[in-house]
Parts: C-alpha cells; sequence; structure tokens
C-alpha cells in the first residue's frame, strides 16, 4: 500500500502519469473513494500521460468512454449507477479487459470487485482537510502489480507520505 497525499487537481493528474508510464497492455484500475474527489482527474491525466489528446470527460452517464489515440487503447468506465453485476455484464466489460492493447480505468469499480480479475491497481481518492486536499491510496492486488512494486514506490516517490509493506488482496 502506498500513501500518497496532493494540494490540488494539477498535481493529481501529474502523479496519475507517473502511473501511466507504467501500464501495460491489459491492466486493470480501479478507482474507488469520495464523490468529487478526483477520480476522473486523475483519468485525465493518466490519458494525457497515454498521449490522448483530446478532453477526457466523465462517462457517468454514458458508462464507458474509448480513447484510441494513446500508446494503448484507454477504456474509462464510471459504475457509479450500477446496481447489478448483469449491467456490467451487458456493457461489455470481459471484452474489454481482455483486449491485451487496452488499459481500463473504472471509477467506483471498488463496487464490483467480485465481478473483477483479481490482478488489479486500486487508487481510492479521499477529500481532505483543506478544499484541494486528498489522500491518495495505492494498492497493488495481484501479481501483475506486484512486479511493479519497486518501480512504482519510486515514480510516486513526490507525493508520497508513507508506503506499507503488506501486500494487497481482495
Ligand atoms: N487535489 C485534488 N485532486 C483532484 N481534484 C481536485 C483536487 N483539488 C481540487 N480538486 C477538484 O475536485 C474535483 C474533482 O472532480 P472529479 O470529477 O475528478 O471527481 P470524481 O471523483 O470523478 O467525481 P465523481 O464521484 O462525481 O465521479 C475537480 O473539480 C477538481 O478541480
Ligand atoms: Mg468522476
Amino acid at each position: 500500500m502506498i500513501l500518497l497525499h496532493t494540494t490540488s487537481v494539477d498535481a493529481t493528474r501529474d502523479l496519475a502519469a507517473a502511473v501511466a508510464e507504467l501500464v501495460r497492455g491489459g491492466d486493470l484500475i480501479v478507482l474507488a473513494g469520495d464523490l468529487g474527489a478526483g477520480k476522473t482527474a486523475f483519468t485525465q491525466g493518466f490519458g494525457r500521460a497515454l498521449g490522448v489528446e483530446g478532453p477526457i470527460t466523465s462517462p457517468t452517464y454514458t458508462l464507458a468512454h474509448q480513447y484510441d489515440d494513446g500508446r494503448l487503447r484507454l477504456h474509462h468506465l464510471d459504475v457509479y449507477r450500477f446496481d447489478a453485476t448483469a449491467e456490467v455484464l451487458d456493457v461489455g466489460l470481459a471484452e474489454l479487459l481482455d483486449d491485451p492493447d487496452a488499459v481500463t480505468l473504472i471509477e467506483w469499480g471498488d463496487a464490483i470487485l467480485s465481478s473483477l480479475p483479481a490482478d488489479l491497481l486500486e487508487v481510492r481518492l479521499v477529500l481532505g482537510g483543506d478544499d484541494d486536499d486528498r489522500d491518495v491510496t495505492i494498492r497493488m492486488v495481484g501479481p501483475r502489480w506486484a512486479a511493479r512494486q519497486r518501480a512504482l514506490t519510486a515514480a510516486l516517490s513526490p507525493w508520497m507520505v508513507a508506503e506499507s509493506p503488506t501486500a494487497g488482496g481482495h
């Protein structure tokens, strides 16, 4: 688990860009935390770092957006409105996660963890003391991410508060 802190939306976007440098095709990132904490802002920084040029907007009402112009295809989902696994499957989640040239980010994905593969990165954004303060917790789940723990920890050092040695699991 890596504990981070940001004090501006740009810092959260920069942090996300640092994660994007380490991402590989087939990766899954779950974005969790408070309403309005910065899950979409994280995706914007992440997508920009992949090379997505156009605006990255919240898929809250559309469920899923796809961006094809980056180093990897970016699938951006928001399952806030979902209350049933069936709806997630309707959106073709399994196919998205099978795409080896894509990375998938799911806002509120912690709500559907039982429908997701056991290899994922969980990024939890929580509102902090001041308006622009955010506590960001990164949890590496499964071997795909455990192998990158050292690199990820180094890449995130500018925002680091603490690193706990405990390995993550569902
Ligand atoms: N440190 C920060 N990190 C991220 N966002 C911040 C920060 N400080 C202020 N903000 C502001 O908080 C808001 C975050 O909005 P955003 O839509 O990214 O949140 P969200 O978690 O996706 O919301 P939702 O739960 O509705 O999907 C933006 O208006 C952003 O400018
Ligand atoms: Mg959002």
